[in-house]
C-alpha cells in the first residue's frame, strides 16, 4: 500500500472520523473516497488538497512515511523484554528491508552490549546524564527527530522503574506496546502498574487527538512440554490483549540475541514468524 493512502486512512481514524464524514467534507463522492482509500483510483491533487484541509494534516506530512514506534516493558524485571526487543528488531528487518533502530533506554545498556559491527539494525542509547533537560522532554525530543530517519523504532526499557514519568513519557510516544510475561503467578500479578499506565497514556493520546497506543502481551519462556500454555486463556489485562502465540523456554532465544545473527532453529524461526504473524494482524504494525 501506498505511504499516502496508508496516511490518509491512518489520521482520518485519528480524528475519529468515517469515510463519510472525509468524502462529505471535502465535497468528494463517497464512492469516489473509497476508491482512493482502497488504492483503486489515484487521488489527483485537488482532491489531495481537500482531504489534507478536512484532516488538518499538511500534504507533505501525508506523503511521508510515518515511523511505527514499538515499545517493550514490564514492571517485573527478567520478563524477557530485551531478548523480545532484540529479536523483534531484527525479525522486522529481514521481513521489511525497512530502517529499523533499536533504542536502549535502559541505564544497564543490556541492549547497547549486544550491537556490534555486523548489527543489521542500528542502534541508539539514551543518555541519561543529561543535567540541563528532563529525561522526558529529551525522550521525546530525540524520537521526534529519529522518527524523520527510521521506519521502526524498538525501545527496550527497564525493569524496575525508579522513573515512573520516564515509562510513561516513553509508552505515550509508542504506537505499540508490547508486555512479555512469564505464565508464573508473580510475573501475572505484577502486571497492575503497566495497566494503570496504558489506560492513563492512553487517555492523554485521546486528548491530543491521538489514536491510542496498542498494547499487547505476550507470554514468554513458556515450557510447552509442561503445558503451561493452557493456562494461557484464563489470563486476562486490563486494555492489554494477550497473545495467543507464545514464546518457549528455548536457548535458541539467548543463543542468537544479538543484533546480527539470526535463528538456526527451525521451530524456533516457525514460532517467532506465528508470533510476529499474530503481532501484525493485531496491530497493524505496517499500517
Ligand atoms: N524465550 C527465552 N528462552 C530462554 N531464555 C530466555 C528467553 N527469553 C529471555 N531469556 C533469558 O532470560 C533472561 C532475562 O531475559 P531479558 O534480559 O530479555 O529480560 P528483561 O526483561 O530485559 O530483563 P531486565 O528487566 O533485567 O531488563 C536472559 O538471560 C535471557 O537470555
Ligand atoms: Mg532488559
Amino acid at each position: 500500500m501506498s505511504t499516502l493512502i496508508d496516511n490518509i486512512k491512518y489520521f482520518r481514524k485519528e480524528k475519529g472520523l468515517s469515510q463519510k464524514e472525509v468524502a462529505a467534507k471535502s465535497e468528494i463522492s463517497l464512492a469516489t473516497y473509497q476508491r482512493i482509500e482502497q488504492g483503486t483510483s489515484d487521488v489527483g491533487m485537488t482532491d489531495l488538497s481537500k482531504i489534507s484541509d478536512v484532516l488538518g494534516i499538511g500534504v507533505d506530512t501525508l506523503m511521508k512515511r510515518r515511523c511505527t514506534i514499538i515499545t517493550l516493558a514490564n514492571t517485573k524485571g527478567g520478563s524477557g523484554k530485551t531478548t523480545m526487543a532484540i529479536h523483534i528488531s531484527k525479525q522486522l528487518k529481514l521481513l521489511t528491508g525497512k530502517k529499523v533502530l533499536a533504542f536502549d533506554t535502559d541505564i544497564q545498556e543490556s541492549l547497547s552490549n549486544v550491537h556490534s559491527d555486523d548489527s543489521i539494525v542500528d542502534l541508539v542509547t539514551f543518555d541519561h546524564t543529561k543535567k540541563f533537560v528532563s529525561k522526558e522532554s529529551s525522550i521525546r525530543t530525540q524520537l521526534v527527530n529519529l522518527s524523520k530517519e527510521y521506519d521502526f523504532i524498538i525501545i527496550d526499557t527497564a525493569g524496575s522503574f525508579e522513573s515512573f514519568t520516564f515509562l510513561s513519557a516513553i509508552i505515550e510516544m509508542s504506537n505499540i506496546l508490547i508486555v512479555p510475561f512469564q505464565l508464573t503467578r508473580m510475573s501475572i500479578s505484577g502486571t497492575e502498574f503497566i495497566e494503570e499506565l496504558i489506560v492513563e497514556t492512553n487517555a492523554h493520546r485521546s486528548e491530543q487527538g491521538k489514536l491510542p497506543t496498542k498494547a499487547v502481551a505476550v507470554a514468554t519462556m513458556v515450557n510447552k512440554r509442561a503445558n503451561e500454555v493452557k493456562i494461557l486463556k484464563d489470563i486476562e489485562f486490563e486494555g492489554i490483549n494477550v497473545l495467543t502465540n507464545v514464546i518457549s523456554n528455548s536457548v535458541e532465544y539467548s543463543r542468537t540475541d544479538d543484533l546480527s545473527t539470526s535463528f538456526t532453529n527451525a521451530s524456533i524461526k516457525k514460532e517467532f514468524d506465528k508470533f510476529m504473524d499474530e503481532l501484525e494482524k493485531y496491530t497493524g504494525l505496517s499500517n
